[in-house]
């Protein structure tokens, strides 16, 4: 398998070369191929992996992206980053801490009728970084950062444009192409031009884990943790799928033994 990758890669290179340097305006760059623990049909999320990645979301990128579609409780799902065996998620210690050092949340209306702030709990949504679009537009120069929960999902090429996106800022740009202050060329966006500043620096984020901070580590990380919150349910949902074969072939060889069970009285 591998070495039919290799070649398939080599041959895509030789192509690659072949073709003009330069994207033509409109255009855009297939992302990069990369390989991940939750390939396939059997792969699973890598949970060391998922929680630096979370770490990634939580310093760098939650400054602009929201995660709505999410709660802090469904990091300690099963699969998920913060999972524990044994522990529910809302009895989850690591999310509790974690919950208790974000942002406050408005609640209320209490006993006369105000509303209050008081200390985020596992239970709540992951907080937002603007209170509308028009907030989030006036303070990224009228562009609009997406909510990230299923982004991973919402573009094409999934996890590795995910990656290759935050990379790929050290291109070249053609020289055609106008890019505007505060925007920046990015040849895997889309019409090739982001919004979004570079965000991946060497030692960003230092790693609880004492993982190394590369800005390919952490490409890797943030994309495999946005892979998992847009399918949270990916792990149960491909176990599900292999217990369902392994019945259908039992199931299978069942009847074929009572086929020729029954066949074998009759005369032919
Ligand atoms: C300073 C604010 C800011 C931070 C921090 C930030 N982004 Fe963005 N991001 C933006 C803006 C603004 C856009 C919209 C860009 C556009 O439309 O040109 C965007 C767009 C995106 C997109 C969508 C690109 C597309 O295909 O439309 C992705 C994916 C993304 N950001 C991922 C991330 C990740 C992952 C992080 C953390 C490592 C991060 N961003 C941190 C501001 C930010």
């Amino acid at each position: 398998m591998k070495t039919i990758h290799r070649l398939l890669a080599a041959a895509a290179g030789v192509i690659a070369l072949a073709a003009p340097a330069a994207l033509a305006a409109g255009e855009y760059k297939k992302p990069e191929e990369h390989t991940w623990s939750f390939e396939g049909p059997f792969g699973t999320f890598d949970q060391a992996e998922l929680q630096r990645g979370f770490q990634v979301y939580n310093q760098v990128c939650s400054a602009c992206h929201g995660l709505n579609y999410l709660s802090i409780r469904h990091m300690g799902m099963e699969g998920g980053p913060f999972y524990t065996e044994g522990v529910a998620p809302n009895d989850n210690p690591a999310l509790q801490a974690i919950a208790a050092e974000m942002r406050p949340i408005e609640d209320g209306p209490d006993d006369f009728g105000d509303m209050f702030e008081r200390e985020r709990r596992v239970t709540d949504p992951f907080p937002s970084p603007y209170e509308n679009e028009q907030m989030a537009r006036s303070a990224n120069g009228g562009a609009y950062p997406p909510d990230l929960s299923v982004i991973v999902k919402a573009r094409k090429g999934g996890t590795e444009y995910i990656r290759s996106l935050l990379l790929g800022y050290d291109q070249e740009p053609p020289e055609d192409l106008d890019i505007r202050t505060g925007n920046y060329y990015n040849p895997y966006m889309s019409g090739q031009v982001i919004a979004m500043p570079p965000q991946l620096y060497e030692g960003i984020v230092e790693y609880e884990d004492g993982t190394e901070a590369t800005p390919e580590q952490m490409a890797h990380d943030i994309a495999a943790f946005l892979t998992w919150t847009s399918e949270p349910h990916m792990d149960a949902r491909k176990r599900m799928g292999l217990m369902v074969m392994i019945y259908l072939l039992i199931l299978c060889g069942l009847l074929y033994w009572s086929y020729r069970q029954i066949w074998s009285k009759v005369e032919h």
